[in-house]
Order: structure tokens, then sequence, then C-alpha cells
């Protein structure tokens, strides 16, 4: 199909990395190459699991899934199961990936496909960006490779939502995000036609929440034939649990659905307003340790290295979730059937 964007997918799920691999396979105008398994919400063996799983269950068992680090650049691995459950999908459960991992490292991976394909390829991460730096470290014209680079990961004028300055993607591996954000701005700085990351932070991604009428919404769109889909069994299970995590932390029975907003602001640029900026990240102990900096106000003078969203329609991203992953869902029932 013309018009599909390639894209090679970083996750570390996860509940809304699930929801955003769902959503990529569901998106006609995808072309989901590769996923690359990252630690993070969970450990990065139990990733590859969830990451096959749900791609089995998407019908996409085709798509070749790499593991990559499974610890950060320095710090200790921290993973979160009060957010995603004991295995990273909340109360849902999936059988056992029939297939193997493709053999290889993430880092590798996205190397390679960045090479074959140059300017072509877009890069989504939604976790840590530990396997990001170790490409970076392996091949330090990528950002250069790469059509675009789109990030789940920052606080840029919000709060946090692991400490109070500090977002958890950035707070697992505030080390590789500093190489990374380091090699874009000296790649954007040698080559100011190059475009910039596009950041997601909680500033956008926490406008995107997914509420039980959604669940509803999903299956009438399903329709009555998809009642008993997995698809849709899997994400209620899954986004149940995320309901009630939020519900206790953040005083809403719903869900902030970060990844699948980020996936589809990379397929649809439309969806965020954008602004330039430098940003660096607080890699040292202390108070504002995984930070995202961001100079709004030009106070270095240092070359902008990022494109932060600042404005986003998560309305229509919602909307756009259920009729792509409700008619994904009707899709494989009638296979089911
Ligand atoms: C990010 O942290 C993870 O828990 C989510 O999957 C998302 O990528 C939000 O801070
Ligand atoms: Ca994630």
């Amino acid at each position: 199909m013309a018009g599909r964007t390639p894209l090679i997918l970083d996750v570390d799920t996860g509940i809304d990395d699930a929801l955003a691999l769902l959503y990529a396979c569901a998106s006609p105008d995808a072309d989901l190459l590769a996923v690359t398994c990252v630690a993070g919400n969970v450990d990065a063996p139990q990733v590859a699991t969830n990451t096959r799983a749900v791609l089995e269950l998407a019908g996409r068992a085709d798509v070749p899934v790499l593991l990559g680090a499974e610890r950060p650049l320095v710090k200790a691995l921290g993973t979160t199961p009060e957010t995603h459950g004991p295995f990273g999908i909340g109360n849902a459960e999936l059988p056992t990936p029939s297939r193997e991992l493709e053999p290889g490292h993430a880092a590798d991976r996205i190397v390679a496909l960045a090479r074959s394909r140059p300017g072509e390829m877009t890069l989504v991460t939604l976790g840590p960006l530990t396997n990001l730096a170790l490409a970076v470290e392996r091949e330090p014209s990528l950002p250069r490779l790469l059509r675009g680079y789109v990030l789940m990961g920052g606080a840029y004028r919000a709060p946090g939502n692991t400490t109070p300055t500090t977002e958890w993607n950035l707070h697992v591996d505030p080390d590789a995000a500093k190489a990374v954000f380091a090699a874009w701005a000296a790649a954007c700085a040698a080559s100011p036609e190059l475009p910039r990351p596009l950041a997601m932070g909680l500033d956008v991604t926490e406008r995107a929440r997914f509420m039980p009428v959604h669940l509803g919404q999903l299956a009438l769109r399903a329709g009555a034939a998809a009642r008993d889909s997995p698809i849709l069994r899997f994400i209620g299970d899954a986004l149940r649990f995320y309901f009630e995590f939020h519900e206790r932390y953040d005083g809403f029975h719903g869900a902030f659905i970060h990844d699948p907003f980020v996936v589809a602001a990379a397929l649809d640029r439309s969806l965020v307003m954008t602004q330039p900026v430098f940003v660096d990240v607080e890699a040292g102990p202390g108070l504002a340790h995984g930070m995202t900096v961001a100079d709004w106000r030009g106070i270095t003078g240092k070359p902008t290295n990022l494109d932060v969203a600042v404005e986003a329609d998560a309305e229509t991203f919602l909307a756009r979730l259920v009729e792509r992953v409700g008619d994904l869902a009707a899709r494989r029932a009638v296979v089911a059937g």
C-alpha cells in the first residue's frame, strides 16, 4: 500500500505499550517492520514475551521481535508492577508465544534497518532509551539515517509521574536519554535541516484518558460477532488493572494511555503542535534525577534538539483508536470463527 510509514517500535510492554502495538497493527498507514524490546515496565524477557503474545493476538506473528538491553546503561533496573501488574499486562493472560525471538540485539537491528533504507524509517520509542543509546553509540550517524524519531518520554512543562520532576521512561535510564538527546543535538547543530525528534511528554500524553466508556465504544465498533473477541477481552482485562492504578494515584477511574497516542502522532503529525527547544537530562543524583530540562527561553544559546509537543488532539486520537482497534478485533474474530 502506498503512503505507509515504515515503522520500528521500541517497547517495554507494559499495558499502554500493548495498546500501542495493537494500534500499530490496526493502522493501514503503518508498515511495522520490527519491534525491539527494552527493560522498563517489566524485565526485558517478560517484555519480549508480552510483545510477541500481543503481536500474535493481532495476527502479526510475522513481525520480527528482538531482545535488547536488559538493564539501564548505568543504574540498576527498577520495574513497576504496581502500575502494570506483575507480568506487565494487568489482569490479562495471553497464551505463551508460539515463536522464538529473532536472533541478534535490538540495537543492531535498529541500526541495520536504518542503514538498509536510509531516510525512510521512523523509529518510535515507548520505553527507556537504553536500546537507542546503544544504537547511536554503534552508529553515530543514526539521526541522519532515520526519516524521523518520535519518543514517549519526559515532562517538559508538566510535573513528573515517577518523582515530582520526572517521567517514568526517563527515570529508568536518564543516562541513555542524555546520550540520545546529545546525539541529536550534535546532529541538528551540524545539519540544521535535519528533522528534530518529536518528543511527547506527560504534558500531552496525559490528555489521552481512556475511560470505561471507551471499552463500550470498542465493543460496539467491533460488533456482535466480536463479542468474545480475544482482543477485546485482553484490552478489558489489562485496562481494568490500569483503571484501578489511576484511581489510586491520579484520582480518576480511567487510564492515561501514553504510548498509543505517541504511535498515532508518529503516523499523523497533525495530531500535535510542537515547539523546538534545547533539552538536556539531569542524570546526576538528587531531586531532579531524570528530569528533562528544557531551555524554553534560549538562555543557554544551544541549538534546539527536540520538537516538544505542546498541544495534542486527544479526542481525535481516542476516536481513531476505537475505530481502528475495534475493526481489528472484528477482523480477528472472523478469522478465529
Ligand atoms: C510511560 O511509562 C510507562 O509506564 C508507560 O508505558 C509509558 O511509556 C509513561 O510515563
Ligand atoms: Ca512504555
